[in-house]
């Protein structure tokens, strides 16, 4: 059977292009016992992807030259050797950028799309989702009255993070990259007040302004000047969940900045940064804490779908451009 992958062609020096990716024909094996043949139906695109395209050792494998990106794959079961996943069973799995892959079952999850759209696996229930949960619930510990900053906001992780904060009493806070975005956040995801850090000619003095009495927690999905400014704002005793650093990916350079520490230091402010696999054994609270939410409609979620398997790339790079509202995802079919 021949199928379509993608392969990284090169390491990117600072932002990545297209030219990075490359795209194959190649052919697939046979399946062999306990193996099952699947088509992939949405497939992720996460900012942590560009880290892997480094050499540069990390919590996650670096791509190997020449060799499929590999990524969250939601894919529809095809034909089975296992005797636990079937044909026409749905399951999510790490599997190469390919229209088609082999996989052992025992390396997959089976997921419900009767009542759940099936994007939502791989993102407000899936890793992004559980990314949110833990880094509010465990690191900010948000409390009712509380004042908590998101930045990244309106991304896949954000907008779950500040829905969270906000069904704990709080008063919360996004920063995004547009208009419609912060627009977004306040008329969809009950986000107290937004600010567009693209056209804010202050963002420390507009959150002076927000947060007279300073912020209590702050989900740090960027950091840069966005995090400095927040910083300035901080209150005694604060927390920081650092969770991403998008600003920074591309930086062929260390950034120098001005630093934050000497606000953390005379505020008693506690950071940690964390990866959301440090909470490997407690995914499935998260993930029933998050369907309960989603069940009940205390939380709500959107996606950027790109249509085509062949818009791979794109969705990618439109990470570090802002071109997604939600989760970026693309469909196959
Ligand atoms: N620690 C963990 O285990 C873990 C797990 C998942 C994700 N993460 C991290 O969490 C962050 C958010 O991930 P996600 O999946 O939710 O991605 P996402 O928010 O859905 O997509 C990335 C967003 O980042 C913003 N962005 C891009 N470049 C930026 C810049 N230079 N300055 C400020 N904002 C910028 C863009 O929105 P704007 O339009 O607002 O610019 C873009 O839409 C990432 O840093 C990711 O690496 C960490």
């Amino acid at each position: 059977m021949n199928i379509s992958q993608f392969v990284l062609a090169s390491r990117p020096i600072g932002l990545p292009t297209s030219d990075n990716f490359r795209l194959e024909k190649i052919s697939l094996g046979e399946l062999k016992e306990n193996e099952v043949l699947l088509k992939s139906w949405y497939i992720s695109v996460d900012p942590y992807m560009r880290g892997r395209m480094n050499s540069v050792k990390s919590y996650a494998a670096s791509f190997e030259v020449d060799q499929p990106i590999k990524g969250g794959i939601l894919a529809k079961v095809i034909e089975s050797k296992s005797k636990s996943v079937l044909a026409g069973d749905v399951v999510v799995g790490t599997l190469p950028w390919a229209t088609y892959s082999i996989e052992k079952a025992d390396n997959l999850r089976k997921v419900d799309v009767q009542k759940i759209p099936p994007g939502y696996y791989l993102g407000i229930l899936g890793m992004p989702g559980i990314t949110a949960y833990f880094g509010m619930m465990e690191i900010c510990k948000p409390v009712k009255g509380d004042t908590v900053v998101i930045s990244g906001a309106a991304g896949a992780v954000g907008i779950v993070a500040g829905q969270i904060a906000k069904l704990q009493g709080t008063r919360v806070i996004g920063i995004a990259g547009s208009d419609e975005k912060c627009r977004l956040l306040k008329e969809q995801f009950g986000f107290d007040e937004a600010i567009n850090y693209k056209t804010s000619k202050s963002i420390r003095k507009e959150l002076a302004i927000l947060c007279p009495e300073g912020v209590d927690a702050y989900f740090d999905n960027v950091g840069g000047e966005i995090t400095e400014a927040v910083a300035a704002n901080l209150d005694f005793h604060a927390r920081i969940a650092l969770c991403g650093q998008i600003s920074q990916y591309n930086n062929a350079k260390p950034y120098v900045g001005y630093s934050i520490l000497p606000h953390l230091l005379t505020r008693s402010v506690l950071l940690q940064g964390f990866i959301v696999s440090n909470y490997s054994t407690r995914f499935g609270e998260a993930v029933s804490h998050l369907t309960q939410w989603l069940n009940e409609g205390k939380l709500k979620y959107t996606e950027t779908i790109l249509d085509g398997f062949d818009k791979l790339p794109d969705a990618f790079l439109g990470l570090f451009s802002g071109k997604n509202q939600g989760k970026m995802l693309i469909k196959t079919e």
